[in-house]
C-alpha cells in the first residue's frame, strides 16, 4: 500500500501517491482531524490524509453550523495537525467567508493559510464564482480541491442538508461542474453526498483524484468524520460505517482496512438515484 511505502521509506504523502491511488485503482482513507495529539496518533496508525474540516466548527465548538468559523481558528488548528502529521497529508479547509468576496480576498486568505500552516492543499467549496480564483491560485503553485455536490457552507440556500445529485438535472450539473473545476486547475475533486452514478460519471470525465465522502464505490479515497466514525455524534450520516467500539488506533485501523480491501462503501452507505432519474441521467451524460 502507498501509505505502508511511506513508513517504511520514512517519507511524508504527498499529493502524487493520492494521483497513484486513482491510476493504480488502489483507494485511500482520509479522516477528519483538528488537534495535534489525534493528528499523531492517526499518522502512526497508518491514515495517509487527514482533512481539518471547517466541520470543527460542530464537533470541536457545538455549532449547528460550519458557518461560524473564523480563519484565524482555522488556521490555528491546521498548524496543529501539521505539528502531529509527520506523515499524512493534511489538507486544509476554508472556512465560510474567507474566500468568497473576491479573488484577492480569496487569494490572500489562501497563501495566509499556506504559509502559517505548512498545509500540504486546501479545500473550497466550489462553484461557477470559483473558477478564476483557482486559475489564480493553482497559477501560483497552491494544490487546490474543489468541493462539490453537498456544500455544508451553503446550507442556507439549501434549507438544510440534503444529498445532491438525486435528480438527473442536478447530477448533470455536477458532473459539469467537476469538469470546469478540472479545467481550471484543480488538483483533486472531493464529492460529498452524491449517488453512486454521479461520482461514476465524475471520474470518468476527469483525470484527477476524486475524494468521495458518501459519494460511492467509484472514488479514489473515502472521506469521513472521525468523530462520526467513532460513534461520538449522536446523527452521523448515513455512509458512515458502523464500527465495533475499541480503542482509537483498533477503529481507525478497521477503517483503512475496510477502505483499502475495496469493503467501504457498500450499497447500505451510499445515497440513491431513483432510476427514472437513473435513466434520464445515462441519456444527458452521453453527450458530455
Ligand atoms: O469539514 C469537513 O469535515 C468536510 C468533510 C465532511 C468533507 O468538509
Amino acid at each position: 500500500m502507498a501509505y505502508n511505502r511511506c513508513m517504511s521509506h520514512n517519507r511524508p504523502f504527498t499529493l502524487n501517491d493520492l494521483r497513484e491511488a486513482r491510476i493504480h485503482g488502489k483507494p485511500l482513507a482520509m479522516l477528519t482531524c483538528y488537534d495535534y495529539t489525534t493528528a499523531r496518533h492517526l499518522d502512526e496508525t497508518g491514515v495517509p490524509m487527514l482533512l481539518v474540516g471547517d466541520s470543527a466548527s460542530s464537533v470541536i465548538l457545538g455549532h449547528p453550523s460550519t458557518l461560524p468559523v473564523s480563519l484565524d481558528f482555522m488556521i490555528e488548528l491546521t498548524s496543529a495537525v501539521r505539528r502531529g502529521a509527520k506523515r499524512s497529508l493534511v489538507m486544509a479547509d476554508m472556512p465560510f467567508g474567507s474566500y468568497q468576496e473576491s479573488d484577492q480576498q480569496g487569494i490572500r486568505n489562501v497563501l495566509r493559510m499556506v504559509k502559517e500552516t505548512n498545509c500540504d492543499c486546501v479545500k473550497i467549496e466550489a462553484g461557477v464564482f470559483s473558477v478564476s480564483l483557482i486559475e489564480r491560485l493553482s497559477d501560483a503553485g497552491v494544490a487546490v480541491v474543489a468541493h462539490l455536490g453537498l456544500r455544508p457552507q451553503t446550507v442556507g440556500l439549501m434549507g438544510g442538508y440534503k444529498y445532491q445529485g438525486r435528480t438527473a438535472k442536478q447530477a448533470d450539473q455536477i458532473v459539469r461542474l467537476s469538469q470546469t473545476m478540472v479545467r481550471a486547475g484543480a488538483s483533486a475533486l472531493l464529492l460529498e453526498a452524491v449517488p453512486p452514478p454521479v461520482s461514476q460519471k465524475v471520474v470518468q470525465v476527469t483525470d484527477v483524484p476524486v475524494i468521495g465522502c458518501g459519494a460511492g464505490p467509484a472514488c479514489h479515497a473515502h472521506v469521513v468524520v472521525l468523530q462520526d466514525l467513532l460513534g461520538l455524534t449522536p446523527h452521523p450520516p448515513r455512509f458512515v460505517p458502523v464500527l465495533e467500539k475499541g480503542s482509537l488506533q483498533d477503529m481507525v485501523r478497521r477503517f483503512v482496512d475496510l477502505v483499502e480491501s475495496g469493503a467501504y462503501p457498500d450499497s447500505s452507505q451510499t445515497y440513491e438515484m431513483p432510476p427514472e432519474e437513473q435513466d434520464k441521467f445515462k441519456r444527458n451524460v452521453q453527450t458530455i
